[in-house]
């Protein structure tokens, strides 16, 4: 197992294009299944969640094969219908094949996917919009089978999940009818799902609000797509800038994606401008963060929960104190005995954590528990005085394209052993 050598305390500068999001290829690699001609996938992140999702496609018939960095999905000879447990549990967005393998087969049989290391992860609100679409799901012995052509119908979700919005989206895009997504999920990885679809023929609109119209029945074709800069991705960075201190410019990123995170930033007196497909952004070595107001994660638009984590590594040396108020997943704390071996003040008390500031961290022997968890430790290591060795990358390289490299370019000490 390898593990990442981190020396911290070196200011970061310099300018970092930024990876395709994660949580975009997903759904659009699940969504390939749709369609009988090639799609191409520009900008395509080297993922392992990615490589567990070609594996999927492989499994179920699909030809899979990289140009560069454009990953190409033939999915003509596509004839499974079912996925085992070593594939579903290799990653939680494995449950968002449920959809296309309903509209394309008729037929799905698939069991509980994995990654529950943020607390329990019900997927109810998945398995409820594909019977309101008229499918058949039902749930034994740890199998979930899911039988019947969707028809459309009205699905509306109690609570605006991400996975969920997807899943019904790629399901109703093959419906024979029409199909109306009440309180779905916001994100910009949806509106970019949405592109995708009606870029291969379907007829979807809405996306990024919270009502989304879905014609169904209409054939769709292949395709080209280049899937959008990684704005998860793009807060590690500027929480390892806010933390280390230093003068980054990071491009491929829509500002507007991340506004609550660089608003939050400002009011830590880091300064913050925001070009079209780019972020210019400062922390003066000499001058330490502010602690923030609260801050509450939420869905979009509003503080993702997915960045929780390294901002939070950012804010262990702010002065004064910051409190995380983590309200989408109940055990997403993971990162906080690493911080706290490294010389982190904090305590937690039901869903929030109180960061009190010090004026320094130290490095130490740590562990990634999750996937942002381990993001939020590399961040911790950047300003800590000393060596860090971060183990668990297996977590990290789910959703982080090469971070040493990320980091290393920006003049960090960082390596992989
Ligand atoms: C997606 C993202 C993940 C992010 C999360 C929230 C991908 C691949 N992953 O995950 O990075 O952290 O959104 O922004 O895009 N829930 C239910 N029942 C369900 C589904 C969800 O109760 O059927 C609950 C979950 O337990 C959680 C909340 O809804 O508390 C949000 O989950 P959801 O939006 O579905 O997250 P994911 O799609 O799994």
């Amino acid at each position: 197992m390898s593990v990442m050598y981190i020396q911290g305390g070196v200011p970061l500068e310099g300018e970092w294009q930024v990876q395709g999001a994660k949580n975009s290829v997903l759904p659009i690699l699940a969504g390939c299944l749709l369609t009988r001609e090639p799609v191409a996938i520009a900008n395509c992140p080297r993922l392992s969640d990615v490589e567990a999702a070609v594996d999927i496609l492989h499994h179920l018939g699909a030809r899979c094969t990289w140009e560069g960095d454009t990953l190409v999905v033939d999915a003509a000879g596509a004839c499974g219908t079912s996925i085992d447990e070593g594939r579903m549990r290799a990653m939680r967005s494995s449950i968002i094949f449920l959809g296309p393998l309903a509209a394309r087969m008729g037929e799905a049989t698939l069991t509980y996917p994995g990654g529950c290391e943020l607390g329990p992860r019900p997927i109810d609100l998945h398995l409820a919009a594909l019977r309101e679409m008229g499918c058949r799901v039902e749930e034994a012995d740890g199998l979930i089978t899911c039988m019947g052509k969707p028809r459309g119908g009205v699905v509306s979700l109690a609570f605006p999940s991400v996975g969920a919005t997807e899943n019904a989206m790629l399901c109703a895009v093959g419906a024979r009818g029409d199909t109306t997504i009440v309180n779905a999920a916001r994100e910009p990885e949806i509106v970019q799902l949405q592109e995708f679809l009606n870029l291969l023929g379907g007829k979807v609109w809405g996306a990024g609000g919270s009502v989304i119209t879905i014609q169904g029945g209409h054939q769709l074709h292949g395709g080209h797509i280049s899937i959008l800069g990684d704005r998860i991705v793009a807060a590690t960075l500027l929480s390892g800038v806010a933390a280390a201190g230093g003068e980054v410019q990071v491009q491929g990123v829509d500002w507007r994606h991340l506004s609550t995170v660089l608003q939050l930033f400002e009011q830590a007196g880091c300064r913050v401008r925001s070009g079209t497909r780019s972020i210019w952004f400062r922390r003066r070595r000499d001058t330490p963060m502010r602690a923030a107001p609260p801050i509450r994660t939420a869905p979009y638009p509003g503080f993702p929960t997915d960045a929780q984590a390294p901002v939070m590594a950012a804010f262990a040396t702010a002065r004064g104190t910051t409190i995380f108020q983590e309200t989408i997943f109940s055990r997403r704390f993971g990162h906080v005995p690493g911080l706290r071996a490294m010389g982190a003040d904090i305590s937690l008390h039901g869903g929030g954590a109180w960061v009190r500031g010090v004026s320094g961290l130290h490095g130490a022997q740590v562990t990634a528990t999750d996937l942002r968890g381990g993001g939020a430790l590399a961040v911790a290591a950047l300003s800590a005085q000393g060596e860090t060795q971060l183990s668990g990358l297996e977590h990290i390289d789910r959703g982080y394209e090469r971070l040493e490299e990320m980091f290393g370019r920006l003049g960090a000490q960082i390596q992989r052993r």
